[in-house]
C-alpha cells in the first residue's frame, strides 16, 4: 500500500503544502508573501495573518494537484519549529485540526532537520548522501554545521554566534538599496563583478562557529566612507561590491566547513536552506572537491528554499518509524534537535 503524507510548512513568510507518496513528490505549492518586500524584511504579525489567508487554499490545491482524495492521506506532517511563533501557530493549529478531522496521525517536524533531509526526496537532484555526513544549513535565520550520523541522529557542532548568513546577504543588500530578500540579487550582480576589487575583514571565531555581524558593520562603514567621496559610489560599483562581499561571505563559510571535515574525518558535505542555491557557494564547493577530497551535495533549487515537500519527506521517514506527535505539543520558536 502506498503511503501518502501531507506536509505543511509555515515557519516564516512562505505558506507551503505538499503531498508525497513513498518519498516521491506529487505536489509542492508555495504561496510567497509579497507584502514584506515594502518593509525590507519579514514583519511577523503580517506573516501570520497572510498564513491564515493562504493555508486553506494552499492545502486544498496541494491535495488537488496530487490527484488524490484527502481520505487517502496516511498522516499530516507539520513544522513545529524553529521559526516565527505566530506563523508556526497557524500551521500547527491547522495541522492538528485536520488530523483530528481525518482521524490520521500527526507528525512534528524540525524545520532545520527538514532542510537537510530534503536530500532524500526522490527527485532532489543529486544522488542521496550516505551517512554519516556533515550537514550545512544556511538560511535567513540559521548558519549551522551539523554532524549527521543518521536521519534523526544530528548534533550541531558549529553555528553562528550572531547573524545568520542569509541575514548578512539581506542586510548588506539593503545597504546597497537592493530589494528584500537581497541574497538572489547579490548573487546575480556578482556574476559580472570583480571578487577582488574590495576586501572586507573576516572574523576570528573559535572552533567551528561563525560570526557575521563584524562583516556587516565593516561593510556599512566602508559604504558610508566611500559615499562621502562619491555619492554615486554604490550605483557605479554595485556589481564589484556584490562580488567582493559574496566572495568574503563564501570564504568565511568555506573555511569552517573544511575545518569540520578535517576534524571529523567525514568527507560528505550536504547543504540545505535558502542560501544553498547561491551560485558562488555551489561553484566554490564543487571546484575544490578533488583538492580537499570531499563530495558536496546541493538540493534542487525548489528544495533549497522553504517548502513543504521537505516537511512531508521527514513526515514519511517518521511515519515508517511510527514516530507520531501528540495534540498537546505546541509550536516552538526555538525548537532544537
Ligand atoms: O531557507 P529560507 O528560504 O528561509 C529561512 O528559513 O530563512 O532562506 C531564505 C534566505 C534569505 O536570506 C535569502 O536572501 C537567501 O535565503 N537566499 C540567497 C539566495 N537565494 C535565497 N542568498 C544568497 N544567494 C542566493 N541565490
Ligand atoms: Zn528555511
Amino acid at each position: 500500500m502506498p503511503t501518502y503524507i501531507l506536509g505543511i510548512e509555515s515557519s516564516c513568510d512562505d505558506t507551503s503544502a505538499s503531498v508525497i507518496c513513498d518519498g516521491k513528490v506529487l505536489s509542492n505549492l508555495i504561496a510567497n508573501q509579497e507584502i514584506h518586500k515594502s518593509f525590507g524584511g519579514v514583519v511577523p504579525e503580517l506573516a501570520s495573518r497572510a498564513h491564515q489567508q493562504n493555508i486553506i487554499p494552499v492545502v486544498n490545491q496541494a491535495i488537488l494537484n496530487a490527484n488524490i482524495d484527502k481520505k487517502q492521506l496516511n498522516a499530516i506532517a507539520y513544522t513545529r519549529g524553529p521559526g516565527l511563533l505566530g506563523s508556526l501557530l497557524v500551521g500547527s493549529s491547522f495541522s492538528k485540526s485536520l488530523s483530528m478531522g481525518l482521524n490520521i496521525p500527526l507528525i512534528e517536524v524540525n524545520h532545520m532537520q527538514a532542510h537537510l533531509l530534503a536530500h532524500f526526496i526522490e527527485d532532489c537532484g543529486e544522488t542521496k548522501p550516505n551517512f554519516p555526513f556533515i550537514g550545512v544549513t544556511i538560511s535567513g535565520g540559521h548558519t549551522q554545521i551539523v554532524l549527521v550520523k543518521d536521519y534523526f541522529k544530528m548534533e550541531i557542532i558549529g553555528e553562528t554566534l550572531d547573524d545568520a548568513i542569509g541575514e548578512t546577504f539581506d542586510k548588506c543588500g539593503k545597504m546597497l538599496g537592493l530589494p528584500y530578500p537581497a541574497g538572489p540579487h547579490i548573487d546575480k550582480e556578482s556574476k559580472s563583478g570583480d571578487i577582488k576589487k574590495y576586501s572586507f575583514t573576516k572574523p576570528k571565531v573559535e572552533d567551528l562557529n561563525y560570526s557575521f555581524s563584524g562583516l556587516k558593520t565593516g561593510f556599512m562603514r566602508f559604504l558610508q566612507k566611500e559615499k562621502q567621496l562619491n555619492e554615486n559610489f554604490i550605483e557605479s560599483e554595485l556589481n564589484n561590491l556584490c562580488a567582493s562581499l559574496q566572495h568574503t561571505i563564501i570564504e568565511i563559510l568555506y573555511e569552517k566547513v573544511i575545518k569540520a571535515i578535517k576534524q571529523t574525518g567525514i568527507n560528505r558535505i550536504v547543504f540545505g536552506g535558502g542560501v544553498s542555491c547561491n551560485s558562488g557557494i555551489i561553484n566554490k564547493f564543487k571546484k575544490n572537491e578533488k583538492y580537499e577530497n570531499y563530495k558536496s551535495f546541493f538540493p534542487k533549487f525548489e528544495y533549497t528554499t522553504d517548502n513543504a515537500a521537505m516537511i512531508a519527506m521527514v513526515g514519511f521517514l517518521k511515519y515508517q518509524n511510527n514516530d507520531f506527535s501528540s495534540l498537546e505539543k505546541g509550536a516552538e520558536a526555538r525548537f532544537k534537535f
